[in-house]
């Protein structure tokens, strides 16, 4: 294969290999957060790679931050939203 071809893996098949998950058909969330997993976790990349990858990638994970940051200001009466 020439060096200049661009080579695309389909995301649904890389996540739904047993090689990089175990049992990738069913949901089990707790699997990103086991430190024990042996799962290539790296193999999904949801916002995908390279220069056409997503740009609101660095928002997407900042947003709940704010979120939680608003309410914990909110709670400790540091900020209030004006009633109309
Ligand atoms: C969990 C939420 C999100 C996921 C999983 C996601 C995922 C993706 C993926 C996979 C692509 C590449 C699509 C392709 O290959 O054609 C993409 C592109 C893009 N995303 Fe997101 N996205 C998310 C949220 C957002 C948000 C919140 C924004 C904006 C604030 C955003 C802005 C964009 C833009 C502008 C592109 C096009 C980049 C380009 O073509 O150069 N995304 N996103």
């Amino acid at each position: 294969m020439d060096a200049q071809v661009e080579v695309y893996t389909s995301a649904w098949s890389v996540t739904h290999d047993e090689k990089n998950f175990h049992n990738p058909y069913e949901f089990i969330p707790s699997r990103w957060l086991d430190p024990l997993s042996r799962d290539i976790k790296h193999a999904s990349q949801p916002f995908s790679l390279g220069p056409r990858g997503c740009l609101g990638r660095k928002y997407v994970f900042l947003q709940p931050e704010l979120a939680w940051s608003l309410q914990a200001l909110t709670s400790l009466g540091c900020c209030q939203f004006r009633k109309r």
